[in-house]
């Protein structure tokens, strides 16, 4: 018997087909209508987004939303470095004030080639003005090309005298070795065995530094310099350094360091030889782990430079550049130093303006 007959002769098999084509136009007429819901659900939210770009880019491109007047770039030697920080925290808010964008840009490890690549690509971006040190030659010669292409420089921390820059911002870096060698001298009666740790062996800051400190030091009889090392920034490198001038030279009395990490790894190294109970040690900069060193008396004084005020006055230093005023070609920030005594001395004289 064919199919055909089949459909004729039983009608409860019809029933069933035709029971079967409607559940099968049902479910098509749902997929069609959940579909058409999705459609319409998904046209809604996409013309939405776009009204929102569209009222966004309105706001950007209104005429009451300006850009900032300048650009300015700072490049640092490291970026997470608290010193460095803070002179990023006084450009900032420099920057606020005055309507300019300062951006932070630097190595997250101290590492000059990285600074010359950077500082070459805020050059090619033709920003408006550059802040950044004058660690060696090959940085004269970038100041001196952003100089040439009209892009003013101001060099912080480490001045690059010789170069086309139009001002340095910072430390006298001579001035503060001498105080750091005054302060040693007062401190160990004139009588020492000097160990000496310094962030660089070829930047100016730091030959000046050490020399300031020398001039003053080597004046005393009693006191006689008998190793100096190179840390490279690094606090790792301080330690180990340390660590081998102390056991080359074990009647070491007192230590110097020229940059902020020094105190710390000298003092490691003297804490593992146990010999930091009978050791004097003077550094550079109150961050945090130094200041806590000079609280517990491992350190016994810092020479304190003013890194907020550095980054604040560089930019204000750029916006008479950019005003065409003429400014002072040198400012020096203050350098001065702190020992234990003058935090108790400061901590005395807050308690009783606490009370008023
Ligand atoms: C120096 C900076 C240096 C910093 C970190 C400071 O004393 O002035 O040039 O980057 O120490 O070691």
């Amino acid at each position: 018997m064919s199919k055909y007959a089949i459909l004729v002769h039983n009608d409860s098999y019809i029933v069933n087909i035709q029971g079967g084509n409607m559940k099968r136009i049902r479910l098509i007429y749902s997929l069609l209508i959940i579909s058409f819901i999705t459609a319409l659900g998904f046209s809604i939210y996409f013309y939405e987004h776009v009204q929102t770009i569209n009222q966004e880019m309105e706001k950007v491109y209104s005429p009451e939303v300006t850009l900032p007047k300048y650009h300015f770039v700072l490049i640092v030697e490291e970026m997470e470095h608290e010193y460095w920080q803070l002179i990023g925290e006084g450009a900032k808010d420099a920057g606020q004030k005055y309507d300019v964008l300062v951006e932070y840009i630097g190595p997250e490890r101290s590492n000059t080639e990285e600074q010359l690549k950077l500082f070459d690509k805020a050059i090619k971006s033709k920003v408006d003005g550059i802040i950044v040190q004058g660690l060696n030659e090959n940085f004269t010669d970038m100041i001196n090309k952003a100089e040439r292409q009209e892009i003013p420089v101001v060099t912080i921390d480490t001045d690059s005298p010789e170069s086309m820059r139009h001002a340095y911002i910072g430390s006298d870096n001579y001035m503060a070795g001498q105080l750091a060698g005054k302060a040693l001298v007062e401190d160990t009666n004139g009588l020492a065995t000097v160990g000496i740790i310094t962030g660089s062996l070829d930047n100016p800051h730091h030959l000046e530094r050490l020399k300031g400190f020398k001039d003053v030091v080597e004046q005393e009889e009693d006191i006689k310099i008998v190793a100096v090392e190179e840390s490279k920034i690094t606090r790792v490198d301080v330690e180990e350094k340390a660590y081998n001038i102390l056991t080359e030279h074990e009647n070491i009395t007192a230590f110097f360091g020229t940059s902020s990490y020094n105190g710390i790894g000298i003092v490691s190294a003297a804490n593992s030889l146990q010999r930091e109970n009978d050791m004097y040690v003077i550094t550079f900069d109150t961050i945090d782990e130094n200041m806590e060193l000079l609280k517990n008396g491992d350190i016994g004084a810092i020479v304190e430079q003013h890194p907020f005020e550095m980054g604040y006055l560089s930019v204000e230093k750029m916006i008479d550049i950019m005003n065409g005023k003429q400014t002072k070609e040198i400012t020096h920030t203050n350098s001065s130093i702190i020992r234990k005594t003058s935090l108790d001395i400061e901590e005395t004289m807050v308690v009783p303006n606490d009370k008023n």
